[in-house]
């Protein structure tokens, strides 16, 4: 499945909206022995992470570390062939889940945008709360256009995507996936596509959402932010989480071989 329908799987997911009864006291996200191959290849080997409530998690690692993939995982984009899923104590990897009602509560932002081209910036925010939630457009409207202010976009309402630059067009994306009102927000290196200019702009709204207390799951490889913004970063090393705790233990006291060649990779290129 690609990314674009899960936009308009969301949008088409009909309108019972009844909430899966959340236990407070069970964390946000338990992800436990999950594995996942392509063919022949492991990209997931048994991967195991908790998110508590409020809490950001950035995931570092190379490229093909496994990091898109486990986030496609969390939102059910990818059938997993091993593991569970569990979100604030519902196993969404169950048999008979309804996906979509799972993936309303699960918000992702790519670093394409995938904003729909032919639809103003207004039109893209209210489109799935209108149509998977049910809200009428009246609400709908208002509610995004106060997501719009607070993320410095509400002069741009009725523009279409490719009306705006990169960081407004992510921007927007992230107000998208805001409109649902997620329990959780993923986000897939959601600055990769940008002019080094526009990556600030998108990075302050992650922070923003991160003072609000939205918990989140971050595949990035912007090490600076990850060290600003995460309560626990976590390094993907061939599938597996080689080693995670605070920025300052992984960025300035990494214990495993292979997370300091990362480091000392990227700060051989300039990135730390
Ligand atoms: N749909 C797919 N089909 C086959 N291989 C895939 C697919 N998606 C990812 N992979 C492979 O899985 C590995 C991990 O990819 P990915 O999760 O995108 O890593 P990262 O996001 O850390 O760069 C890579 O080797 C990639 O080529
Ligand atoms: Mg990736």
């Amino acid at each position: 499945m690609n990314e674009q329908t899960v936009a308009a799987d969301t949008v088409v997911a009909g309108s019972a909206n009844a909430g899966v009864p959340a236990a407070s006291t069970s964390p946000a996200l338990e992800v436990a022995g999950l594995w996942k191959s392509f063919g022949d290849l492991q990209v997931l080997r048994g991967i195991d992470l908790t998110v508590a409530e409020h809490e950001v998690v950035c995931l570092i690692g190379s490229s093909g570390s496994g990091k898109s993939t486990l986030l496609r995982c969390i939102n059910l984009l990818e059938p997993i062939d091993a593991g569970r899923i569990i979100v604030e104590g519902n196993e969404i990897t169950a048999p008979g889940v309804n996906v979509n009602r799972i993936r309303r509560r699960i918000g992702i932002v790519f670093q394409s945008f995938n904003l729909f081209p032919h639809m103003s910036v207004l039109s893209n925010v209210t489109l799935a709360p209108r149509k998977a939630l049910g809200m009428s457009k009246v609400q709908a409207a208002a509610e995004a256009t106060a997501l719009l202010e607070r993320f410095g976009l509400a002069d741009k309402r009725n523009e279409y995507p490719d009306r705006l630059s990169g960081g407004q067009q992510q921007r927007v994306a992230i107000v998208r996936a805001l409109a649902m009102k997620p329990d959780l927000l993923l986000l897939d290196e959601i600055t990769s596509a940008l002019d080094p200019e526009l990556v600030a702009e998108v990075l302050n709204v992650i922070r923003e959402l991160g003072r609000g207390g939205m918990t989140m799951v971050i595949a990035t490889h912007e090490m600076g932010f990850a060290r600003d913004i995460a309560s626990r970063v976590c390094f993907l090393d061939q599938g597996t989480i080689l080693e995670q705790g605070s920025p300052s233990d992984i960025f300035s006291r990494p214990r495993e071989a292979r997370t300091q060649q990362f480091l000392q990779r990227i700060i051989e290129a300039g990135r730390l």
